[in-house]
């Protein structure tokens, strides 16, 4: 079979991490798919920079719409983030030409993931986007595909690292919530923007995709009550302590009688409770179906873990996986319920 020509635009932490894992299971994945899989393009903005790849044989565009609409390539691959243009325009003129879409980007599908999967199926493109939750754990595959048997009744789980890796060290270390958020963006854990993440924006973003996989909803992020973890001080989580609790941003798409409920805020857990333990950049979703309750537990950010997703589903368009981006065809999404509640108490 043919080579998978891949095009990559964005060549940040995770775009870098892609390309080196590409070129370090390149003969793994060749045997499994019986395709050579080879990064042919990238698009980037700045072509100077020393990223230490040797990207001698890539074709550079300055522009990933153009690479999108002109590139010789067989999937895009986008990494740029944000929820407008170009990453918009881009993934759009892919999947409207029919090239298939990996992508990491979850501000993008929260907000026009309707839009964007209703174009891969009128071109019978694929729209892959396990990297866009919870990093390195495939609870896109696994609500989508794996548990399809199941009727789902609750997703919830902490789903941004960065959160839980500033919520950890300052209830383990009494350190301030300022030293922490600097940390995590040293490490490259933290959105470009960081109110994304502390002011729960990016968990809504992924718990909209969650609820659509898991309840057949259209991706609505407006739909989501969210309070974030800014107004948390040490002093919070040290109460907490001392009444046995961790607290811990979830977010919880839930069944009622009246419909699908979704919230994102900072939860008070018992410490003996399993997410409680759940601790530093590690993400846990958990799963409650009416035959199979589960929760898996990984890394929800960096550059490794976000590529490790990514080149799953790079790897699922090399063997030629079909499926709908969320489940279902777009015109059997139901549309999601808007948030009654003002405030919530418990998990
Ligand atoms: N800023 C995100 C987080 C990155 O901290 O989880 C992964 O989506």
């Amino acid at each position: 079979m043919s080579e998978l020509k891949v095009g990559l635009a964005g060549l940040g932490t995770v775009g870098a991490a892609v390309f080196r894992m590409l070129e370090r299971r390149a003969g793994e994945l060749e045997a499994r798919t019986g395709r050579a899989v080879k990064v042919t393009a990238v698009a980037a903005r700045d072509r100077s920079r020393d990223r230490g790849l040797d990207l001698s044989s890539v074709t550079w565009f300055e522009d990933p719409v153009a690479l999108a609409r002109e590139g010789d390539i067989d999937v895009l691959v986008e990494l740029m983030g944000g929820d407008g243009d170009p990453a918009k325009a881009a993934v759009a003129a892919a999947l409207d030409r029919g090239i298939p879409v990996v992508t990491a980007n979850k501000a993008l599908l929260a907000k026009s993931g309707v839009d964007l999967a209703r174009r891969a199926e009128a071109s019978g493109a694929g729209l892959h986007f396990e990297a866009a939750v919870a990093g390195g754990i495939p609870i896109v595959k696994t609500l989508r595909e794996a548990l399809a048997g199941n009727a789902i009744e609750r997703v919830s789980g902490i789903l941004n690292g960065t959160c839980n890796y500033i919520l950890t060290r300052m209830a383990d270390e009494k350190l301030s919530f300022h030293v922490c958020l600097t940390e995590a963006q040293r490490l490259g854990y933290a959105e470009a923007d960081p109110t994304f993440d502390i002011d729960g924006f990016d968990t809504a973003h992924k718990l909209a995709i969650l609820t659509s996989l898991a309840f057949g909803t259209q991706v609505d992020a407006e739909a989501i009550y969210v309070e974030g973890i800014r107004q948390l001080t040490l002093a919070d989580l040290e109460a907490a302590d001392d009444l046995g609790y961790r607290v811990k941003l979830l977010g919880v798409a839930v069944k009622t009688d009246t419909g699908i409920e979704q919230r994102v805020h900072p939860t008070m857990v018992p410490k003996h409770w399993p997410i409680a333990q759940v601790s530093g950049v590690t993400n846990a979703v958990a799963v409650d179906g009416d035959a199979v309750t589960l929760t898996l537990v990984g890394p929800g950010a960096g550059g490794d873990a976000t590529a490790s997703a990514v080149v799953g589903d790079i790897f699922d368009v090399a063997r030629g996986a079909k499926g709908y981006a969320f489940g279902l065809p777009v015109e059997r999404l139901a549309k999601a319920e808007r948030a009654a509640m003002q405030r919530h108490e418990g998990g």
